[in-house]
């Protein structure tokens, strides 16, 4: 059994933050933000949008590609750090918005790498049981909302977004587009990314809200090396798998963090700039969403042609990582 990718959407908020508009904010300046990440501007979601309505955008746009209802799907994953709810899921939230009945619900969290680890868990669904056919993936972020306004370290990466995939079982014998994957963690380092406060180890209370525990924070510096290694290794161990040299890469898709980081991989996985997909510059990091997005761009923008190969790798908190190597 095998699978196939029949439409791809992406939706991002209307409104664009740049980085000017953040020198108002924080103590920063565009210069320092586009030499040390790459991003230019990054959109955010009006206060009446939450994660699922990006997510529902997204999944229109899709559907519509897959030729696609709603009621055809039998199941829908959720990536998202920032739900709309701890629960219910905003999977189920999202089913109810589409009207896909018929779908099984779940949100995944495996923050930046969570589209990864959803197409990773879709994959082997489809392919292992009979009863599915046609599954949603989506990454889809309202950031904006667990960041930190006044945090100069973390405020200037983030931005809002959804970016979805129907997944279809294909007829016996028909090639999968998947070629090789693997999924990565690595719990010693919860603490370099995380929201502190709102869960169970630290329940929200006037004191986390006085703190701002409730929002990202980060080390930057150790999120950037380890970044960088755990998406090489990851792209290696799947171009090994594969037995496919980089050079038989058409795209290499990273998660979209910080332009520093792509280019550091790419350079060490010896595949050229100018076939590695960016545009951090336009969005920021989305997280879960980013390869999404990307994804969508490159289909509708006829970046992609079918037999190209596409290698999407990712890294978040944590910390967690994956690489999917796909033939497009
Ligand atoms: N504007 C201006 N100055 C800033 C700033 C901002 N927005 N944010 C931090 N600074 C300051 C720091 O306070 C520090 O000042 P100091 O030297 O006086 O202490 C200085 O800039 C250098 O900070 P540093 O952390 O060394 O910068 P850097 O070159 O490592 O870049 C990041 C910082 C965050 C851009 C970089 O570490 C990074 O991209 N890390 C990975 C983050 C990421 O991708 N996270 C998500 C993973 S999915």
């Amino acid at each position: 059994m095998s699978i196939k990718i029949i439409g791809t959407g992406s939706y991002v908020p209307e409104k664009v933050l740049t980085n000017f508009d953040l020198e108002k904010m924080v103590e920063t300046s565009d210069e320092w933000i586009r030499t040390r990440t790459g991003i230019e501007q990054r959109r955010i979601a009006s206060a009446d949008q939450a994660t699922s309505d990006l997510a529902y955008e997204a999944a229109v746009k899709a559907l519509e590609m897959a030729k696609t209802s709603a009621a055809e799907l039998d199941g829908i994953i959720v990536a998202s750090i920032s739900v709309d709810h701890v629960f219910p899921s905003t999977a189920c939230i999202l089913q109810k918005k589409l009207g896909a009945m018929k779908a099984f619900c779940f949100d995944l969290e495996a923050a930046c790498s969570g589209l990864i680890y959803s197409i990773e868990v879709a994959h082997a669904l489809i392919k292992s049981n009979i009863k599915y056919r046609k599954l949603l993936v989506i990454g889809a972020e309202k950031l904006s909302s667990i960041v930190n306004w006044e945090d100069r370290n973390t405020c200037v990466l983030f931005g809002d977004g959804a970016g979805a995939m129907v997944l279809e079982k294909t007829p016996e014998g028909a090639e999968d587009c998947v070629l090789a994957s693997n999924l990565g963690a690595n719990g010693t380092y919860t603490e370099i990314l995380q929201i502190p406060a709102g869960g169970s180890r630290m329940p929200a209370s006037q004191q986390t809200i006085d703190n701002k525990l409730h929002y990202m924070t980060m080390s930057g510096q150790d999120v950037f090396k380890l970044a960088v290694n755990a998406m090489v290794s990851s792209c290696k161990e799947a171009l090994a798998f594969a037995d496919m040299p980089s050079a038989s890469v058409t795209w290499l898709v990273p998660h979209q963090a910080n332009y520093r980081i792509l280019k550091a991989v790419a350079s060490r996985l010896d595949i050229p700039e100018e076939r590695v997909y960016m545009n951090v510059n336009r969005y920021g990091n989305t997280s879960a969403a980013s390869i999404g997005i990307c994804i969508d761009e490159m289909n509708r923008g006829g970046f992609v042609k079918p037999g190209d190969i596409i290698l999407m790798t990712a890294f978040g908190g944590g910390l967690t990582w994956g690489s999917i190597l796909l033939k497009w």
